[in-house]
């Protein structure tokens, strides 16, 4: 992180001429280098400013291929119903006509579906979006199937890489036989990912579509500029350059092995109190894990939710929540957690899946309890009042490890929808413009 710090890298302005930016080109062309061996691509483009942004200029890639071999009337885009929403949103603004692509119960794309979706536009066959390993936390076994079959249609294979933190090192899109991938450096390659950003969705592209990459008037190519600096969110690009410099190839690799290890750790650890949802023929995840909560919810009335705020109370910030399916958690715990960490991770959930059969049993009442009313601010337990059916205790310090060290929420529960019922509006009228 320390080098987006300094003025060579972090003051440069992207306009800045050639002769002024030697060592700032030459940091940015490397790192294009390096993903495009990881990815076994011919080229990459830094350019789009996030992930959703590499599928924008991705697809526009593919348009223009078609659109050059007199094909324009290849506009359908075939998408995973598990795709993430970003997909389709990209597709259409793309000029895609967007077709859903069933799923089989396990969670992967239905090869039967697809050939059948193939055969029915065959003539206007775009692209199809696929996202590996899956949104579904799977690597899906018929991915080389897959590819086959869209190509053979006349199609381009587009990877959503967003999960490439499963496979840096130990497969690559390319290899796989897709045409373009994007990756996003603020997952995989360790530049801070949320608050909004700033993100970097580089793309990756076979030979045949190196001359649709987004171009841009500093680099003396106008056409298909899909962000206003000719490298996007530049400066970052140092966050990435380091990592994979630091690391270097076994240490990547390693990053990959442990990222999975991980993710089929916690879903081992858990599978006997939540099942996961998902697995490979082999009875593994990928990097994540979805775990369903659905059948718990059912006996005990406690959601999703609940859990998710009890957890703060243990001290974590909660999983992805009820995506990609409604009332489960997605837990991606990434390359970055120690042992610990996710035992720690473990014990809560060992815990919250106790206080949840307390609810089951009658023990706790159904809706004034521990979960129902997460999370517990230091000012609610240390309160002279307190008239719950439960021990302040039990709110704060369910487990003994917080006396070590405890995370103290700033809010209790909140009505999560109330502010999308009742917009307020902040602007002042035209009355305000009026003169006195
Ligand atoms: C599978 C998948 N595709 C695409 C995206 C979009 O990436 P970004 O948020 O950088 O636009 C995400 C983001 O979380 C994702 O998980």
């Amino acid at each position: 992180m320390m080098p987006v710090t300094w003025p060579e890298v972090g003051s440069i302005h992207p306009f800045s001429p050639e002769e002024q930016t030697g060592g700032y080109r030459l940091m940015l062309k490397t790192l294009e280098k390096w993903l495009a061996e990881i990815t076994q691509f011919a080229a990459v483009s830094l350019q789009p400013n996030a992930g959703s942004q590499g599928e924008y200029a991705g697809l526009l890639a593919i348009r223009r291929y078609h659109q050059e071999r007199n094909d324009p009337e290849r506009d359908v885009c075939l998408i995973p119903l598990s795709a993430h929403g970003t997909n389709p949103a990209s597709a259409v603004m793309a000029g895609f006509r967007v077709v859903p692509i069933e799923c089989d119960e396990e969670g992967n794309i239905d090869v039967e579906a697809l050939q059948a979706k193939c055969e029915e536009h065959r003539q206007h066959l775009g692209a199809l979006m696929v996202t590996y390993p899956s949104t579904h936390g799977v690597f899906e076994e018929t991915i080389l199937t897959v590819c086959e079959i869209i190509h053979s249609h006349g199609g381009q294979v587009y990877m959503d890489g967003a999960n490439m933190n499963a496979q840096v090192g130990l497969c690559s899109p390319g290899g796989i036989g897709a045409d373009v991938c994007h990756l996003n450096l603020h997952k995989t390659f360790c530049i801070p990912h949320g608050g909004g950003g700033p993100g970097v969705g580089p793309i990756g592209v076979a030979s045949h579509l190196v001359e649709y990459l987004p171009g841009h008037a500093v680099l003396g190519d106008e056409e298909g500029t899909v962000s206003a600096s000719p490298w996007g969110s530049a400066s970052i690009n140092v966050i990435s350059w380091m990592y994979i410099r630091m690391m270097g190839a076994a240490g990547l690799v390693a990053a990959t092995k442990v990222a999975l290890l991980n993710a089929n750790y916690i879903a081992h650890r858990l599978k006997n109190y939540f099942p996961v949802l998902y697995t490979g023929a082999k009875g593994r995840v990928a990097h994540e894990c979805i775990i369903d909560l659905r059948p718990l919810q059912k006996e005990s009335g406690i959601t999703v939710e609940d859990v998710a705020k009890r957890l703060i109370d243990y001290g974590f910030h909660a999983p992805t929540m009820s995506w990609p399916v409604a009332g489960t958690l997605m837990i991606e715990p990434t390359e970055s957690e120690s042992k610990e960490e996710l035992d720690r991770f473990c014990e809560a959930m060992v815990s919250i899946h106790g206080e949840i059969q307390k609810v089951i049993n009658g023990d706790w009442d159904s809706e004034n309890n521990a979960l129902r009313r997460a999370p517990h601010t230091a000012e609610m337990v240390s309160s002279d009042e307190w008239n719950r059916p439960y021990s302040r205790e039990l709110a704060a310090f369910p487990v003994s490890r917080l006396r070590d060290h405890k995370f103290w929420p700033a809010v209790g529960r909140i009505d999560n929808v109330h502010g999308d019922r009742n917009l307020v509006c902040t602007c002042e009228g035209m009355e305000a413009y009026l003169e006195d």
